[in-house]
């Protein structure tokens, strides 16, 4: 991409114009595989901007709300055509800002398109209910409503898919939204800005403004004018955000922290584990929340698993993710290395047995960015800190276990609870995982990644707060129910009071 097209993607969207920071402030957006290479520029914006930005979005909010939802759906089915159109070249930009290979990044805005077909196809349903009244000629149902002005505050590990689960959802419902990227991933989010603008939605209906979480993510969330907050990142940030909304009793949608396990039962299939494994651990270089960072291997066959994982971790193709073969990007930035390569220390510390990897790449090509050794530990306990923290990289753990209910025990023993899985082939033991783990997801002979848009997105413990994205539950965190009474009767009629009095 030249110069000229990274230039031309800086700029925060307000109002429907690009616009420079109020300061005039910009950062530069590096490629993770190549330091030389410059994705754009962009505004380093602050409380001013979101001023603007949220009384955009407030402005446009009365407008898209009267749009009729099958009007909204059009706009939808027009953006996710678009997306479909500049698949390839949104994806190649995806792999050049965040570093996933490109058949990831393909499938991340794939994602986003899925979410845009889904939400608009709600456009002709958004569902409610009618329900008989207790009285006599008296009618009940129960709508949706939009909230208003929501404050999205999106991750860079899925640069455009995340964006488009929240977006897309709140969008379709009525409201209008100011959304901040992560600084990691601006582009691909200004490129859905983009999207939305081709697609002819209302001016200041989606707004983008881009800066930090302390001067442009706190400003945001605590404005009064914003009703609903949905984050995807760190526990710790969630904590922050969810204090940060008490006071005013913001709607709030947390999607945070993962340590997910998968429990490999002596009767697994034990190579279809170790595809699973490899795929779960080190897709996206490990960096998703669903990562499958805990394995928990019966002790029957754990030699014979762990061998064959670490054969397959060594033959995996590190490198720049455009290039055909590879398959393992560098990590997002230099401090999410660093983080990896604590991990990997305190993992030896505490005395885990290191397998492979470990370390830094930085031969040749590699030395220009941020790659790191799919790596794995063996011989490690849960009470390590390495089986317990989200360490958000290609580090895996594997855990010997002696029965189906340690196995158990273990998966629900860390603070998090969003995905995991078991491979078995007995179908009791099976039930009774799908049953027993405490995730928001689950997957039987099959790895903890690869959730699928129409189903709820999210866990339960510190994961969560309650809500989930993605499918038709995204629309839950986007609407307020309504309940409606038609008295047709033409006299008063009192509930609870003339439903039981008595005939004399
Ligand atoms: C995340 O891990 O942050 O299930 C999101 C998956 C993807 C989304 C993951 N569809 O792995």
């Amino acid at each position: 991409m030249s110069t000229e097209v990274a230039l031309r993607l800086s700029g925060n969207f307000i109002g429907g114009e690009w616009l420079p920071a109020a300061s005039g402030r910009t950062f530069e957006d590096r490629n993770p595989t190549d330091h030389d290479d410059l994705v754009g520029i962009f505004p380093e914006s602050g409380r001013e901007d979101v001023e603007v930005a949220v009384a955009a979005a407030r402005g446009a909010y009365p407008g898209w709300r009267d749009t009729p939802a099958p009007r909204r759906a059009e706009i939808l089915y027009a953006a996710g055509a678009i997306l479909t159109r500049d698949k390839e070249e949104l994806a190649r930009l995806m792999t050049r800002e965040m570093g996933k290979v490109l058949a990831e990044a393909r499938g991340d805005v794939q994602e986003a398109i899925d979410m845009a077909f889904l939400a608009a196809g709600e456009g002709r349903r958004l569902f409610g209910f009618t329900t008989p009244s207790e009285l006599p000629n008296k009618f009940a149902m129960c709508v949706r409503q939009p909230i208003g002005v929501c404050a999205l505050v999106t991750p860079w590990n899925f640069p455009m898919a995340i964006p488009a689960w929240k977006s897309m959802a709140a969008l379709i419902a009525g409201n209008t939204i100011v959304i901040k990227p992560a600084t990691d991933t601006p582009a691909s989010v200004v490129a859905l800005g983009r999207v939305f603008e081709e697609a002819e939605l209302p001016a200041g209906v989606f707004n983008v403004v881009i800066g930090s979480g302390s001067e442009v993510g706190d400003p945001l969330v605590t404005h009064n004018d914003v009703k609903v907050v949905s984050f995807t990142g760190s526990t710790d940030v969630g904590r922050r955000i969810s204090s940060a909304c008490a006071p005013t009793f913001k709607r709030l949608h947390l999607e945070m922290g993962g340590k997910n396990a998968i429990l490999i039962l002596e009767d697994a299939d034990v190579d279809l584990a170790v595809e699973g494994a490899v795929w779960g651990a080190f897709g996206t270089t490990g960096q998703r929340c669903t990562a499958s960072s805990r394995l928990l291997v019966h002790e029957d066959i754990v030699g014979e698993f762990t061998e064959k994982l670490v054969a397959r971790a060594r033959t995996l193709q590190v490198g720049n993710g455009l290039e055909p073969g590879v398959q393992v990007g560098p990590l997002v930035s230099e401090r999410q290395r660093e983080t990896v390569a604590r991990y990997v220390e305190i993992g030896m510390r505490e005395g885990a047995t290191l397998l492979c990897g470990g370390e830094k790449l930085t031969e040749g090509e590699l030395s220009r960015g941020w790659f790191f050794a799919p790596t794995v530990f063996g011989d490690a306990t849960p009470e390590m800190r390495i089986s317990r923290e989200e360490i958000f990289g290609p580090v895996t753990t594997v855990i010997p276990i002696g029965s189906f209910e340690e196995g158990v025990k273990v998966a629900n023993s860390v603070e998090y609870g969003l995905s995991g899985s078991v491979y078995t082939r007995d179908v009791e033991r099976a039930f009774r995982a799908m049953r027993d783990f405490e995730t928001g997801i689950f997957y039987v002979n099959s790895s903890t990644i690869g959730a699928e848009v129409h189903l709820p997105f999210g866990g339960i413990k510190n994961t969560g707060n309650g809500h989930r994205e993605a499918g038709i539950a995204g629309i839950e965190v986007f609407t307020e129910w309504k309940s409606i009474y038609v008295d047709f009767s033409g006299r008063l009629q009192r509930a609870q009071i003339d439903t039981h009095e008595s005939a004399d």
